[in-house]
């Protein structure tokens, strides 16, 4: 993998040190330039010409072939969506909860998780339980904890892959098959996972999985996927429906629901621009390899813990190595608030970082693009900022 060739095609590189793809990754130009070509193509031609049209179907069948690709799954389990939230949302309100039933999350969740499980529970009276885990603790802890909440009433095991707040990378080939010898499903927040590490949905016995375009995978803003294993799609149910959704209609009162294809989740219209910029996003990606791109942010993520661990005053609250870390390093500064240490990294060193509330901490995302002089720059200006704050 050559790291300069790649750096040269996205552009924010040359602008800043980039370390907050966890919230949105910079594109490189191939994808902002698949978007513009779209956007040109169809209004300079007519968006409803005959070819304009069959191009632009083709377009979103090519999306949702090469997320199903990078996914490890087929297209039949692949709805494009707006973003992990809708994907999350479409899975808690589709499936058909009784009073009584029981949902396990827990304490590393989003908002997109937890407040859509809340919703649920004020309206269909189910229970949820969130469980406490550390940032410390080791896979196995993780799988007895979860495996300690579950009650015979469990039907949903709602749980991130990779936690944004702490930085915490759960056992999810393990917590399937717990979940599944319990006769639970287990629905996933892949907004921090995909694009981050190498994924295959049927290896890892997923069920149900969200993910978004815009972060890790850097391709544009507005559109995600949902995979939904091939035999689950029936018993879905599909809260927003259009077209889409009927096998036949008529005005007569006759109606046939699609219940067993993935499309009858997908409404009206939808942007090719966006769809021709996550092919993009996604070939780029697999053009450098997704198991090398994971090894990279593996590497670089663990010299910057190390070099950040060696600072007198910083603290990790990210795992500090082992099979729980990833490529987000979250930890805060001894006498300094994480929105000052944000602000200080952008304003002396421009130096792009975010803070999370959660972990009461400064998260950089490590990404493959990011370089180990980038990260010496980081530990020099965390240094300069302890020092001066003791
Ligand atoms: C774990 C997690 N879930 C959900 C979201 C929301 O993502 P999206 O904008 O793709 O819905 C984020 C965004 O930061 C996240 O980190």
């Amino acid at each position: 993998m050559d790291i300069g060739e790649i750096r040269k095609q996205i552009p924010a590189t040359e602008r800043s040190l980039y370390f907050n793809s966890g919230w949105s990754g910079p594109s490189p130009q191939p994808v902002t330039d698949a978007v513009i070509h779209n956007l040109e193509h169809q209004n300079f031609e007519g968006p409803t010409l005959p070819h304009v049209l069959l191009e632009e179907r083709e377009t979103k069948e090519r999306t949702r072939q090469a997320i199903a690709e990078f996914l490890g799954a087929t297209a039949e389990e692949i709805t494009i969506r707006q973003n992990t939230t809708d994907g999350i949302n479409v899975v808690l309100n589709g499936l058909t909860f009784a009073e009584d039933d029981h949902i396990i999350s827990c304490n590393l969740e989003h908002s997109s998780g937890v407040v859509p499980l809340y919703y649920l529970r004020d309206r269909h009276g189910v229970d949820v339980t969130f469980v406490k885990l550390e940032a410390e603790d080791s896979p196995q802890e993780i799988l007895d904890k979860i495996e300690a909440a579950m009650t015979p009433k469990t039907r949903l095991l709602l749980v991130s892959h990779i936690s944004y707040s702490f930085g915490v990378r759960l056992p999810l080939l393990e917590l399937n098959q717990l979940a599944h010898s319990h006769n639970a499903y287990v629905l996933v927040d892949a907004a921090q996972s995909a694009g981050h590490i190498a994924l295959d949905m049927h290896a890892m016995d997923c069920d149900f999985y969200a993910m978004t375009g815009h972060k890790w995978i850097m391709g544009p803003d507005g559109i995600g996927a949902l995979y939904i294993r091939r035999d689950l799609v029936e018993m879905v149910e599909p809260a927003s429906v259009a077209g889409r959704a009927a096998e036949h209609y008529d005005f007569e009162g006759d109606f046939t629901p699609r219940r067993d294809e993935i499309k009858k989740f997908e409404l009206t219209t939808t942007s090719g621009p966006l769809a021709a910029g996550l092919t993009a996003a996604i070939n780029f990606q697999t053009s450098a390899g997704q198991a090398q791109i994971e090894e990279r942010i593996a590497a670089l993520s663990a010299l910057a813990r190390r070099r950040f661990a060696d600072i007198p005053g910083v603290r990790l609250a990210s795992p500090e190595d082992g099979p729980t870390s990833c490529g987000l390093a979250c930890f805060s500064l001894e006498g300094m608030t994480p929105e000052d240490v944000v602000k200080q990294l952008w304003e002396r060193g421009r130096i792009v970082a975010r803070q999370v509330r959660e972990s009461a901490s400064t998260r950089l995302s490590v990404h493959y693009f990011n370089t180990e002089n980038e990260i010496q720059a980081v530990a020099s200006l965390l240094s300069e900022l302890t020092s001066e704050a003791r």
